[in-house]
Protein backbone atom coordinates (compact mmCIF):
# COMPACT_ATOMS: atom_id res chain seq x y z
CA UNK A 1 0.00 0.00 0.00
CA UNK A 2 1.43 3.07 -0.91
CA UNK A 3 1.25 6.51 1.31
CA UNK A 4 -2.15 8.37 0.37
CA UNK A 5 -1.33 11.55 -1.74
CA UNK A 6 -5.19 13.74 -1.26
CA UNK A 7 -7.37 13.69 1.27
CA UNK A 8 -11.02 15.34 1.79
CA UNK A 9 -10.17 18.88 3.77
CA UNK A 10 -14.07 19.46 3.99
CA UNK A 11 -17.62 18.65 2.96
CA UNK A 12 -20.94 20.23 2.39
CA UNK A 13 -24.02 18.90 0.78
CA UNK A 14 -27.17 21.17 -0.40
CA UNK A 15 -31.01 19.92 -1.26
CA UNK A 16 -33.95 21.75 -1.67
CA UNK A 17 -36.40 21.91 0.92
CA UNK A 18 -38.85 20.84 -1.32
CA UNK A 19 -39.87 17.43 -0.55
CA UNK A 20 -42.42 14.67 -2.50
CA UNK A 21 -43.20 11.49 -0.08
CA UNK A 22 -44.30 8.36 -1.82
CA UNK A 23 -47.72 9.11 -1.01
CA UNK A 24 -47.67 12.36 -3.43
CA UNK A 25 -46.94 9.45 -6.35
CA UNK A 26 -49.87 7.99 -5.35
CA UNK A 27 -51.93 10.85 -6.81
CA UNK A 28 -49.98 10.79 -10.01
CA UNK A 29 -48.98 7.25 -11.09
CA UNK A 30 -50.27 3.57 -10.42
CA UNK A 31 -48.17 2.85 -7.29
CA UNK A 32 -47.82 2.95 -3.46
CA UNK A 33 -46.12 3.72 -0.70
CA UNK A 34 -45.75 0.03 0.25
CA UNK A 35 -44.19 -0.63 -3.11
CA UNK A 36 -42.00 1.87 -3.27
CA UNK A 37 -40.72 1.51 0.04
CA UNK A 38 -40.12 -2.28 0.03
CA UNK A 39 -38.98 -2.66 -3.69
CA UNK A 40 -36.41 0.28 -2.78
CA UNK A 41 -36.15 1.36 0.56
CA UNK A 42 -37.13 4.73 -0.60
CA UNK A 43 -39.74 7.02 1.25
CA UNK A 44 -38.87 10.74 0.47
CA UNK A 45 -36.97 12.80 -2.28
CA UNK A 46 -36.33 16.50 -2.58
CA UNK A 47 -37.46 18.63 -5.79
CA UNK A 48 -35.11 21.73 -6.56
CA UNK A 49 -37.72 24.18 -7.45
CA UNK A 50 -38.09 25.06 -10.92
CA UNK A 51 -36.41 28.59 -11.18
CA UNK A 52 -33.19 27.47 -9.48
CA UNK A 53 -30.57 25.43 -12.06
CA UNK A 54 -28.29 22.31 -11.16
CA UNK A 55 -25.07 24.91 -10.68
CA UNK A 56 -27.46 26.88 -7.92
CA UNK A 57 -27.26 23.92 -6.09
CA UNK A 58 -23.80 22.84 -6.80
CA UNK A 59 -22.79 26.23 -6.04
CA UNK A 60 -24.13 26.24 -2.36
CA UNK A 61 -22.84 22.49 -1.75
CA UNK A 62 -19.32 23.81 -2.60
CA UNK A 63 -19.72 27.06 -0.54
CA UNK A 64 -20.41 24.82 2.62
CA UNK A 65 -17.31 22.68 1.54
CA UNK A 66 -15.02 25.24 1.53
CA UNK A 67 -16.35 26.43 4.93
CA UNK A 68 -15.71 23.27 6.29
CA UNK A 69 -12.32 23.62 4.80
CA UNK A 70 -11.47 26.53 5.97
CA UNK A 71 -10.55 27.66 2.25
CA UNK A 72 -11.85 30.43 0.31
CA UNK A 73 -13.05 29.88 -3.56
CA UNK A 74 -9.49 31.76 -4.76
CA UNK A 75 -7.91 29.27 -2.74
CA UNK A 76 -9.29 26.36 -5.62
CA UNK A 77 -6.99 25.14 -8.45
CA UNK A 78 -9.70 23.02 -10.35
CA UNK A 79 -13.63 22.33 -10.38
CA UNK A 80 -14.92 18.89 -11.18
CA UNK A 81 -18.98 18.86 -11.70
CA UNK A 82 -19.98 15.11 -12.24
CA UNK A 83 -23.41 15.49 -13.40
CA UNK A 84 -25.29 13.77 -15.85
CA UNK A 85 -28.17 16.31 -15.96
CA UNK A 86 -25.98 19.71 -16.07
CA UNK A 87 -27.53 23.32 -16.87
CA UNK A 88 -26.23 23.19 -20.45
CA UNK A 89 -24.38 21.05 -22.91
CA UNK A 90 -21.93 23.41 -23.06
CA UNK A 91 -21.20 25.86 -21.31
CA UNK A 92 -20.47 23.29 -18.54
CA UNK A 93 -22.00 23.35 -14.87
CA UNK A 94 -18.47 23.69 -13.23
CA UNK A 95 -17.93 26.70 -15.01
CA UNK A 96 -21.31 27.82 -13.91
CA UNK A 97 -20.50 27.24 -10.60
CA UNK A 98 -16.84 28.75 -10.79
CA UNK A 99 -18.60 32.01 -11.55
CA UNK A 100 -21.18 31.57 -8.95
CA UNK A 101 -19.08 30.99 -6.00
CA UNK A 102 -16.43 33.59 -7.52
CA UNK A 103 -13.16 30.86 -7.83
CA UNK A 104 -11.39 33.23 -10.69
CA UNK A 105 -7.90 30.67 -10.32
CA UNK A 106 -9.87 27.66 -10.80
CA UNK A 107 -9.86 25.30 -14.08
CA UNK A 108 -13.76 23.73 -14.76
CA UNK A 109 -14.68 20.70 -16.18
CA UNK A 110 -17.92 18.23 -15.83
CA UNK A 111 -17.81 14.68 -15.55
CA UNK A 112 -20.52 12.26 -16.99
CA UNK A 113 -20.26 8.81 -15.82
CA UNK A 114 -23.36 8.98 -13.88
CA UNK A 115 -23.75 7.50 -10.32
CA UNK A 116 -19.91 6.45 -10.79
CA UNK A 117 -19.05 10.03 -11.20
CA UNK A 118 -18.86 11.37 -7.91
CA UNK A 119 -16.28 8.69 -6.95
CA UNK A 120 -14.79 8.83 -11.02
CA UNK A 121 -13.96 12.89 -9.84
CA UNK A 122 -12.35 11.98 -6.80
CA UNK A 123 -9.97 9.67 -7.88
CA UNK A 124 -8.73 12.28 -10.96
CA UNK A 125 -8.43 14.62 -8.52
CA UNK A 126 -6.18 12.39 -6.22
CA UNK A 127 -4.12 11.88 -10.01
CA UNK A 128 -3.77 15.53 -10.36
CA UNK A 129 -3.07 16.40 -6.54
CA UNK A 130 -0.50 13.80 -6.47
CA UNK A 131 1.75 14.90 -9.55
CA UNK A 132 1.87 18.45 -7.82
CA UNK A 133 0.11 20.20 -10.26
CA UNK A 134 -2.87 21.24 -8.22
CA UNK A 135 -3.29 21.59 -4.76
CA UNK A 136 -7.05 22.29 -3.84
CA UNK A 137 -9.51 20.40 -6.30
CA UNK A 138 -13.71 21.35 -5.10
CA UNK A 139 -15.03 17.71 -6.39
CA UNK A 140 -19.22 18.00 -6.51
CA UNK A 141 -21.74 15.30 -7.22
CA UNK A 142 -24.79 17.36 -8.39
CA UNK A 143 -27.88 16.46 -9.82
CA UNK A 144 -31.28 17.64 -11.02
CA UNK A 145 -32.75 14.12 -12.46
CA UNK A 146 -36.16 14.89 -11.46
CA UNK A 147 -36.35 17.24 -14.44
CA UNK A 148 -35.70 14.14 -17.17
CA UNK A 149 -38.13 11.98 -15.53
CA UNK A 150 -41.15 10.53 -17.85
CA UNK A 151 -44.03 11.14 -15.05
CA UNK A 152 -46.25 8.81 -16.76
CA UNK A 153 -43.48 6.16 -16.25
CA UNK A 154 -44.31 4.88 -12.53
CA UNK A 155 -41.22 2.67 -13.03
CA UNK A 156 -38.60 5.08 -12.83
CA UNK A 157 -39.90 8.48 -12.25
CA UNK A 158 -40.47 6.88 -8.36
CA UNK A 159 -36.95 6.50 -7.94
CA UNK A 160 -35.08 9.40 -8.75
CA UNK A 161 -34.38 12.71 -6.35
CA UNK A 162 -32.58 15.71 -6.49
CA UNK A 163 -29.51 17.41 -4.66
CA UNK A 164 -25.87 17.95 -4.06
CA UNK A 165 -22.52 17.37 -2.14
CA UNK A 166 -19.08 18.64 -2.56
CA UNK A 167 -15.72 17.80 -1.52
CA UNK A 168 -12.58 20.16 -1.29
CA UNK A 169 -10.16 18.00 -2.08
CA UNK A 170 -5.62 18.24 -1.21
CA UNK A 171 -2.30 17.17 -0.09
CA UNK A 172 -2.79 14.12 2.29
CA UNK A 173 -0.46 14.57 5.44
CA UNK A 174 0.88 11.69 5.07
CA UNK A 175 -1.28 9.59 7.02
CA UNK A 176 -5.19 10.34 6.07
CA UNK A 177 -6.01 10.31 1.97
CA UNK A 178 -7.17 7.78 -0.51
CA UNK A 179 -5.61 4.55 -0.23
CA UNK A 180 -6.91 2.74 -3.25
CA UNK A 181 -8.14 3.77 -6.71
CA UNK A 182 -10.82 1.71 -8.46
CA UNK A 183 -12.52 2.60 -11.86
CA UNK A 184 -14.01 0.52 -14.83
CA UNK A 185 -16.51 0.51 -17.26
CA UNK A 186 -18.81 -1.60 -19.80
CA UNK A 187 -20.45 0.47 -22.66
CA UNK A 188 -21.74 -2.32 -24.20
CA UNK A 189 -24.45 -2.33 -21.50
CA UNK A 190 -25.18 1.40 -21.97
CA UNK A 191 -28.87 0.98 -23.50
CA UNK A 192 -30.06 -0.54 -20.09
CA UNK A 193 -30.06 2.66 -18.37
CA UNK A 194 -29.92 5.78 -20.76
CA UNK A 195 -31.64 8.86 -21.86
CA UNK A 196 -31.56 8.76 -25.80
CA UNK A 197 -32.79 12.08 -26.58
CA UNK A 198 -31.08 15.85 -27.25
CA UNK A 199 -27.24 14.57 -28.00
CA UNK A 200 -25.95 14.61 -31.56
CA UNK A 201 -27.72 11.00 -32.55
CA UNK A 202 -30.88 11.98 -31.71
CA UNK A 203 -30.92 15.90 -31.63
CA UNK A 204 -34.17 17.23 -29.87
CA UNK A 205 -37.44 17.31 -32.27
CA UNK A 206 -41.20 17.14 -31.87
CA UNK A 207 -40.35 13.20 -32.73
CA UNK A 208 -37.78 12.92 -29.68
CA UNK A 209 -40.33 14.76 -27.65
CA UNK A 210 -43.46 13.18 -28.55
CA UNK A 211 -41.44 9.77 -27.33
CA UNK A 212 -40.19 10.64 -24.74
CA UNK A 213 -36.65 10.45 -25.47
CA UNK A 214 -35.26 12.97 -22.88
CA UNK A 215 -36.32 11.33 -20.01
CA UNK A 216 -34.52 8.35 -18.55
CA UNK A 217 -35.06 4.80 -19.71
CA UNK A 218 -33.90 1.85 -17.58
CA UNK A 219 -34.16 -1.84 -17.65
CA UNK A 220 -34.77 -2.16 -13.99
CA UNK A 221 -34.67 -5.22 -13.31
CA UNK A 222 -31.20 -6.29 -15.49
CA UNK A 223 -29.74 -3.04 -14.10
CA UNK A 224 -30.09 -4.31 -10.84
CA UNK A 225 -28.42 -7.36 -11.38
CA UNK A 226 -25.60 -6.02 -12.47
CA UNK A 227 -25.13 -3.06 -10.22
CA UNK A 228 -24.71 -5.93 -7.52
CA UNK A 229 -21.91 -7.78 -9.23
CA UNK A 230 -19.97 -4.96 -9.97
CA UNK A 231 -20.23 -3.06 -6.90
CA UNK A 232 -19.65 -5.89 -4.85
CA UNK A 233 -16.36 -6.55 -7.42
CA UNK A 234 -15.47 -2.88 -6.89
CA UNK A 235 -15.62 -3.48 -3.14
CA UNK A 236 -13.17 -6.24 -3.11
CA UNK A 237 -10.76 -4.58 -5.40
CA UNK A 238 -10.98 -1.24 -3.10
CA UNK A 239 -10.11 -3.21 -0.08
CA UNK A 240 -7.45 -5.28 -1.44
CA UNK A 241 -5.79 -2.40 -3.73
CA UNK A 242 -5.40 -1.06 0.04
CA UNK A 243 -4.51 -3.69 1.78
CA UNK A 244 -7.73 -4.01 4.06
CA UNK A 245 -10.28 -6.62 4.63
CA UNK A 246 -13.88 -5.71 5.83
CA UNK A 247 -13.27 -6.20 9.27
CA UNK A 248 -11.00 -3.14 9.37
CA UNK A 249 -13.61 -0.99 8.14
CA UNK A 250 -15.43 2.08 9.96
CA UNK A 251 -18.20 2.67 7.76
CA UNK A 252 -19.32 1.46 4.04
CA UNK A 253 -20.74 4.29 1.88
CA UNK A 254 -22.48 2.82 -1.39
CA UNK A 255 -24.43 4.90 -4.15
CA UNK A 256 -27.97 5.23 -2.84
CA UNK A 257 -30.12 3.72 -5.38
CA UNK A 258 -31.74 0.83 -3.87
CA UNK A 259 -32.02 -0.68 -0.59
CA UNK A 260 -31.88 -4.39 -1.62
CA UNK A 261 -28.47 -3.56 -3.30
CA UNK A 262 -27.01 -1.74 -0.58
CA UNK A 263 -27.69 -4.72 2.01
CA UNK A 264 -26.55 -7.24 -0.93
CA UNK A 265 -23.17 -5.38 -0.84
CA UNK A 266 -23.17 -5.09 2.73
CA UNK A 267 -23.77 -9.12 3.16
CA UNK A 268 -21.11 -9.99 0.60
CA UNK A 269 -18.56 -8.22 3.09
CA UNK A 270 -19.95 -9.46 6.12
CA UNK A 271 -20.15 -5.71 7.67
CA UNK A 272 -23.17 -5.04 10.35
CA UNK A 273 -25.95 -2.38 9.80
CA UNK A 274 -23.76 -0.01 12.13
CA UNK A 275 -21.29 0.08 9.64
CA UNK A 276 -23.21 0.36 6.28
CA UNK A 277 -24.76 4.51 5.96
CA UNK A 278 -27.73 4.63 4.00
CA UNK A 279 -29.69 7.63 3.50
CA UNK A 280 -31.59 6.64 0.51
CA UNK A 281 -35.34 6.81 2.54
CA UNK A 282 -34.80 10.60 2.28
CA UNK A 283 -33.21 11.64 -1.02
CA UNK A 284 -33.82 8.82 -3.46
CA UNK A 285 -31.30 8.48 -6.01
CA UNK A 286 -29.58 11.15 -6.63
CA UNK A 287 -27.35 9.58 -8.80
CA UNK A 288 -23.54 11.30 -8.78
CA UNK A 289 -24.84 13.53 -5.45
CA UNK A 290 -25.94 10.64 -3.67
CA UNK A 291 -21.79 9.76 -2.65
CA UNK A 292 -21.04 13.33 -1.12
CA UNK A 293 -24.50 13.69 0.08
CA UNK A 294 -24.45 10.48 2.44
CA UNK A 295 -20.33 11.36 2.88
CA UNK A 296 -21.12 14.89 4.44
CA UNK A 297 -24.37 13.50 6.52
CA UNK A 298 -22.34 10.90 8.14
CA UNK A 299 -19.88 13.22 9.18
CA UNK A 300 -22.22 15.68 10.78
CA UNK A 301 -24.18 12.65 12.37
CA UNK A 302 -20.72 11.77 14.08
CA UNK A 303 -20.71 8.37 11.82
CA UNK A 304 -17.07 9.43 10.18
CA UNK A 305 -14.78 10.55 12.08
CA UNK A 306 -11.18 11.76 11.19
CA UNK A 307 -8.94 8.95 10.65
CA UNK A 308 -12.08 6.28 10.27
CA UNK A 309 -11.40 3.46 7.08
CA UNK A 310 -14.36 4.20 4.87
CA UNK A 311 -14.95 2.51 1.89
CA UNK A 312 -17.19 4.47 -0.87
CA UNK A 313 -18.31 1.56 -3.76
CA UNK A 314 -20.99 3.25 -7.03
CA UNK A 315 -21.84 1.80 -9.81
CA UNK A 316 -24.27 3.99 -12.48
CA UNK A 317 -25.10 4.02 -16.37
CA UNK A 318 -22.27 3.88 -18.55
CA UNK A 319 -22.34 1.08 -17.22
CA UNK A 320 -19.68 2.36 -14.97
CA UNK A 321 -18.30 1.48 -11.32
CA UNK A 322 -15.90 2.12 -8.98
CA UNK A 323 -14.68 2.03 -5.28
CA UNK A 324 -11.69 4.07 -3.00
CA UNK A 325 -11.07 3.20 0.55
CA UNK A 326 -10.23 6.11 2.69
CA UNK A 327 -8.49 6.69 5.75
CA UNK A 328 -10.75 9.63 6.48
N1 LIG B 1 -45.32 1.01 -8.39
C1 LIG B 1 -45.99 -0.16 -8.49
N2 LIG B 1 -45.62 -1.14 -9.31
C2 LIG B 1 -44.52 -0.94 -10.05
C3 LIG B 1 -43.79 0.26 -10.01
C4 LIG B 1 -44.23 1.26 -9.13
N3 LIG B 1 -43.59 2.42 -9.00
N4 LIG B 1 -42.75 0.17 -10.86
C5 LIG B 1 -42.81 -1.05 -11.42
N5 LIG B 1 -43.90 -1.72 -10.96
C6 LIG B 1 -44.36 -3.05 -11.32
C7 LIG B 1 -43.85 -3.48 -12.67
O1 LIG B 1 -44.66 -2.97 -13.71
C8 LIG B 1 -43.94 -4.99 -12.56
O2 LIG B 1 -45.27 -5.37 -12.79
P1 LIG B 1 -45.59 -6.70 -13.66
O3 LIG B 1 -44.96 -7.81 -12.90
O4 LIG B 1 -47.06 -6.71 -13.68
O5 LIG B 1 -44.94 -6.46 -14.98
C9 LIG B 1 -43.62 -5.26 -11.08
O6 LIG B 1 -43.81 -4.00 -10.41
C10 LIG B 1 -42.21 -5.73 -10.84
O7 LIG B 1 -41.31 -4.91 -11.61
P2 LIG B 1 -39.75 -5.13 -11.57
O8 LIG B 1 -39.11 -4.16 -12.50
O9 LIG B 1 -39.43 -6.58 -11.75
O10 LIG B 1 -39.44 -4.73 -10.06
P3 LIG B 1 -38.10 -4.85 -9.27
O11 LIG B 1 -38.29 -5.64 -8.06
O12 LIG B 1 -36.95 -5.23 -10.18
O13 LIG B 1 -37.84 -3.34 -8.82
C11 LIG B 1 -36.50 -1.43 -9.43
C12 LIG B 1 -37.70 -2.33 -9.79
C13 LIG B 1 -36.75 -0.78 -8.11
C14 LIG B 1 -36.34 -0.39 -10.53
C15 LIG B 1 -35.21 -2.30 -9.35
O14 LIG B 1 -35.13 -3.13 -10.47
C16 LIG B 1 -33.95 -1.51 -9.24
O15 LIG B 1 -33.69 -0.89 -8.24
N6 LIG B 1 -33.07 -1.56 -10.26
C17 LIG B 1 -31.78 -0.92 -10.19
C18 LIG B 1 -31.81 0.57 -10.32
C19 LIG B 1 -30.38 1.09 -10.13
O16 LIG B 1 -29.61 0.57 -9.39
N7 LIG B 1 -30.01 2.10 -10.81
C20 LIG B 1 -28.60 2.49 -10.57
C21 LIG B 1 -28.07 3.35 -11.42
S1 LIG B 1 -29.06 4.78 -11.68
C22 LIG B 1 -28.08 5.80 -12.67
O17 LIG B 1 -27.00 5.49 -13.06
C23 LIG B 1 -28.69 7.11 -13.09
Amino acid sequence: MTLPKSMILGTGAYASEKVMTNHDFEEIVDTSDEWIKTRTGIERRHILEKERTNSDQAAEAAKRALKDAGLTAKDIDCIMVATISPDFNFPSTACNVQAKIGAKNAAAMDLAAACSGFLYGLILADSLIATGMYKHILVIGSEVLTRFMNWEDRTTVVLFGDGAGAVVVGPSDGNRGLLSRYMKSDGRLGNLLHLPGGGATHPASHETVDKHMHTIHMEGREVFKHAVRTMVDAALHGLKEANLTSEDLDLLITHQANMRIIRAVQHRLKLPDEKVFINLYEYGNTSAASIPLAIDQAKREGRLKEGDKLLLVAFGGGFTWAASAIRF
